[in-house]
């Protein structure tokens, strides 16, 4: 089968974490493709992670919610969209316990906008061909024990409400597949880990934290599992998926890169050490265990054998370089991290996109 290539994509959630790094993976690699990001800028949003390619004249930013069908409607025809690649969501599982309403919202009722104007394009017959891509998480499988991995037919047992919202919209992606034929794709990743992460999530909180020397929240016994993979690894898959994948099919995406959480908190420490100009050990001793997040999952480890064996991807990275790199990119954009933290960001957004 010929490589599918669109001339124009729609990326939602592109100011987010994995949406940045992946706009900025993918339009260098595909020059004369535009890239229009619809992206409402929540508190994870930052454009500032975008400025490699905001000048670039196949790049276009809208401001605007995934729910909005007229708006979403418009973009589809205007810009002759091929492929819709769906990022945005609510992102981290502490705020779904805190506030679950809004991933629903966006998570599941946003998608499923998303999915019907998608349909009403494609069935319009504006374009050629066309491709709806749900980025999706481990996490909708639940829980494994010590051993095991998630593979693509694992049954679906969320178990925190963003995980049960992320399988909701997998669902609403398949039976719009099913019922009406559109070409659809989900690919379900683990853990990503890189520059531009909002540090409310692990590794970026972690690195923060030690440098600001703060305590370092350890859940629980620090025993869980998760299985690390680099962004721009996932950007790339994303992009193969994209290319090669037949409609209608689901590949996970992962490195085989176990950690306990104590394992990784330790590392980060001890990296940190040396650059920080600290003794050895010194920033363990900022390693503080609190409370459990209720319905913490324990392990995740998810088998990626199906993308390498039908598609030909592998990751680059290795661990030791990607972590390294992660860190050295924190220590320096500290501005980023203090920007976001204290959301003054913002105020980017209208500098470079006020009155338009
Ligand atoms: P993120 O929280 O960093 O970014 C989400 C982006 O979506 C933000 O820019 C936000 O402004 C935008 N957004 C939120 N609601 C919106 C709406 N209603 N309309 C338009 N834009 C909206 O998230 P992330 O970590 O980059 O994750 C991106 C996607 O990848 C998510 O779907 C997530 O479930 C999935 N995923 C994440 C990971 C991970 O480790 N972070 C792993 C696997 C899958
Ligand atoms: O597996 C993919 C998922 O990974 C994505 O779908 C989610 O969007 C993403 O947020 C991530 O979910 P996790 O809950 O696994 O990631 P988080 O960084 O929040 O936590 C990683 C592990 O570290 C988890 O076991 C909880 C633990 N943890 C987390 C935080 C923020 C701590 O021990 N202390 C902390 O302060």
């Amino acid at each position: 089968m010929a490589d599918f290539v669109p001339r124009s994509v729609l990326v939602t959630g592109g100011a987010g974490f994995i949406g940045s790094n992946f706009i900025n993976h993918f339009m260098p690699a595909n020059p004369g493709c535009r890239v229009v990001n619809l992206d409402i800028l929540t508190y994870a949003g930052n454009l500032k992670n975008l400025v490699g390619v905001e000048r670039n004249s196949d790049y276009r930013f809208v401001k605007g919610d995934i729910g909005d069908a007229d708006l979403v409607s418009r973009l589809l025809a205007e810009e002759r969209i091929e492929a819709v690649i769906h990022f945005a969501a609510e992102s981290h599982v502490d705020r779904s316990i805190t506030g679950p309403e809004i991933f629903v919202r966006t998570n599941v009722l946003g998608t499923q906008v998303l999915l019907e104007e998608s349909r009403k394009h494609w069935q319009s017959g504006a374009v050629e061909c066309f491709r709806y891509l749900q980025v999706s998480t481990d996490e909708v499988y639940g829980s494994l024990g010590e051993t095991g991995y998630f593979h693509e037919e694992t049954p679906l047992a969320a178990n925190s409400p963003y995980s049960a919202s992320k399988a909701g919209s997998d669902l609403l992606v398949r039976a719009y597949h099913e019922t009406f034929g559109l070409p659809a794709l989900i690919t379900r990743c683990s853990n990503n880990y890189g520059p531009y992460q909002f540090p409310e999530k692990l590794i970026p909180l972690i690195i923060r934290n030690i440098i600001e020397q703060r305590p370092l929240p350890v859940y629980g016994d620090g025993k869980n599992v998760r299985d690390w993979l680099h962004v721009k690894d996932h950007s790339e898959a994303i992009e193969t998926v994209l290319k090669k994948a037949k409609p209608g099919e689901v590949f996970n995406i992962g490195g085989n890169n176990e950690w306990q959480n104590i394992a990784i908190v330790q590392l980060l420490c001890d990296m940190l050490d040396s650059r920080l100009g600290r003794a050895a050990g010194e920033n363990r001793g900022l390693i503080t265990f609190v409370t459990d997040r209720p319905g913490h999952d324990r392990r995740y480890a998810i088998s990626a054998a199906k993308i390498k064996r039908e598609l030909g991807w592998e990751p680059s990275y290795t661990f030791e370089r990607g972590i390294a790199e992660t860190i050295d990119w924190y220590l320096a954009n500290r501005q980023w991290v203090d920007e976001v933290t204290s959301g003054s960001y913002r105020e980017y957004y209208e500098q470079q996109y006020g009155g338009r």
